[in-house]
């Protein structure tokens, strides 16, 4: 049975879809577990862009309109052991798509994976919210300011409401500047726990320019140390980076690639 994990935000922008991709690069590359992340973000997908998959003959738009099974949308990716299922990027394909029938279809990938991750639209619209009931588990993410974290406290409660357990959030993009909210004030506000900060780290954006999720571009960046510990943290594993060796023979392309 595949734990089905959302990953969601009241606000837009605070890092849903990074989080997805690398979290689902981290638990299949370093933790070799079978993993499927979903583009449920239909109105404005990004996370096929992320990865570089600009084009798709049948998406998970097509499944919630009816015309295709969630078996024909799943696409392999290069590092082993990560699908993805992404939502197409063309608006005529956003005709009679109908999000009601998200669980439904997410059900379908049960016995498929190990993790299915579910990339949320922001907010509170019939799009987050079907995520949302899809998913048995959910991770908020915020970053350290007052809008981010206030939105969550709504999600939060809509999840208890749903039965969604919540996982806790991921503060995101963290400068560590004294006009920042600290982790103790995004806690006290939410009534949740931070279960992982994620630093500002412009690796993240050079890997987005590259279509590669930060993980994969550089292991050794703030950001990626972060996501590689919360893969484990989630599936109770800890994280042991590379010895300085590995990494070296890595460089030198006489080690294999995870
Ligand atoms: N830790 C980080 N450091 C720097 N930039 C980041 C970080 N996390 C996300 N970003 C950037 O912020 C932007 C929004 O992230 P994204 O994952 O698309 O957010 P969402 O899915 O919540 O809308 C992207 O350009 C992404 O590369
Ligand atoms: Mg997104």
């Amino acid at each position: 049975m595949a734990r089905i994990i959302g990953i969601l935000s009241g606000k837009g922008g605070v890092g849903k879809t990074t989080t997805v991709a690398n979290l689902g690069t981290a638990l299949a590359s370093q933790y070799k577990k079978n993993v499927i992340i979903v583009d449920c973000n239909i109105t404005t997908s990004h996370l096929s862009l992320y990865l570089g998959m600009y084009y798709s003959p049948v998406t998970l738009n097509q499944v919630l309109n009816g015309k295709a099974k969630i078996q024909e949308a799943i696409y392999d990716y290069h590092v082993p052991g990560l699908r993805v299922i992404p939502a197409s990027l063309s608006l005529k394909d956003l005709r009679g798509v109908d999000v009601s029938r998200l669980t439904r279809v997410i059900t379908k990938l049960s016995d498929e994976a190990d993790i299915v991750l579910l990339d949320g639209a922001p907010g509170m619209g019939r799009e987050a919210m079907s995520t949302m009931r899809a998913s048995d588990e959910v991770l908020f993410i915020s970053t350290p300011f007052v809008p981010s974290t206030m939105d969550i406290i709504k999600c939060h409660q809509v999840a208890l409401e749903m039965g969604t357990k919540p996982l806790g959030i991921l503060l995101n993009m963290v400068g560590k500047e004294r006009y920042e909210l600290t982790l103790e004030e995004v806690e006290q506000l939410s009534e949740l726990s931070v279960i992982t900060t994620v630093p500002m780290d412009k690796n993240v954006l050079r890997s987005l320019a590259l279509k590669t999720p930060v993980v994969s571009f550089d292991p050794n960046s703030p950001a990626s140390k972060a996501f590689l510990e919360l893969a484990g943290k989630l599936i109770g594993e800890k994280y042991v980076p590379d010895s300085f060796m590995k990494r070296f023979m890595r460089l030198l392309g006489l080690a294999r690639k995870k």
